[in-house]
């Protein structure tokens, strides 16, 4: 099967060009709000299967939401019109996150934030305009060559650094390795539409840095808990795990196996 990966310099992007030995293309090397050079990618490439990788994030969706239609939505739906089959990521963030409760695949989305409204346009868009799509939602991921806070932690508390953890947001986490594993087994079995992809639990940030503290032995008192109205600009669903019908491992025992391999 011939792969072709979008937004392939990204967290997942990179993880999947691995998992899977397909082609990248970098932003750099395939703008997907361009519906020509889309095209023509689909003409000289003839991909089975897009995954598609590209995203705006949730503070420049805030800052520029002209951008993150193009690229949430238009971007995804140029590829779904022409893609024989699709992968296309979304997030938890398309749920508002009010009930403390974990959060199925039927359940009403109701976004807060611009991020989840472009996120929910473009799983919809994807779904309309490509019979074989795959929706993988995911939920906080965590991997090699990402300078996010929940991939880094644990070398800055190991390095003796104090860390400022947000303590009244809570979501299910995902290790990059299980998420494109998972991926793998439901493209071959053809299970096309929507599906959560998370590991099992459910973290704050705080929670998930102590816990990072703990498998690299680092003092605790190093994670200073904070709420995310004094860390964050853009506005965060407070209680967004999500409901899988596989279940991957622990997120604590993914943490570990991810600290284990990228040290
Ligand atoms: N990371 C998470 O915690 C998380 C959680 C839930 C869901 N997801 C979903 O997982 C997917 C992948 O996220 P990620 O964390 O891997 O993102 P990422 O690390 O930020 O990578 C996104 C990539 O998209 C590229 N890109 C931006 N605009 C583009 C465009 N117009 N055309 C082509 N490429 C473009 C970026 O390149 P430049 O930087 O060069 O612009 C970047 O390499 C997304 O659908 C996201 O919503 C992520």
């Amino acid at each position: 099967m011939r792969i072709v990966v979008t937004g392939a310099a990204g967290l997942v992007g990179s993880a999947a060009v691995q998992h899977f030995g397909a082609t990248g293309l970098t932003h750099r090397d395939l703008d997907i709000t361009n519906a020509t050079a889309v095209q023509k990618m689909i003409a000289d490439l003839r991909p089975d299967l897009i995954v598609n990788c590209a995203v705006i994030g949730v503070d420049e969706c805030e800052r520029d939401p002209a951008l993150a239609r193009a690229v949430n939505v238009d971007g995804p739906a140029n590829l779904a019109r022409v893609a024989p089959s699709i992968v296309h990521f979304s997030s938890n963030y398309v749920f508002d996150g009010r009930d403390e409760r974990f959060y199925a695949t039927d359940d009403v989305p109701r976004p807060i934030n611009e991020y989840g409204r472009t996120k929910l346009d473009g799983e919809r868009a994807v779904a309309e305009l490509c019979q074989r799509a795959f929706i993988i939602r995911s939920s906080w991921i965590f991997g090699r060559g990402k300078e996010s806070f929940i991939s880094t932690v644990h070398r800055r508390l190991r390095a003796g650094e104090r860390v400022r953890a947000v303590s009244d947001v809570w979501a299910s986490t995902t290790y990059v390795r299980d998420l494109v594993e998972s991926v793998a087994e439901i493209i071959d079995n053809n299970v096309y539409g929507l599906h959560h992809v998370v590991n099992a639990g459910v973290c704050s940030n705080e929670t998930f840095a102590l816990d990072a503290a703990r498998i690299v032995g680092a003092d605790p008192q190093l994670v200073e808990p904070a709420s995310t109205g004094e860390v964050h600009h853009t506005a965060r669903p407070r209680y967004t795990p999500l409901l899988t019908t596989k279940p991957l491992r622990d997120w604590r025992e993914a943490l570990a196996a991810y600290i284990q391999s990228e040290p």
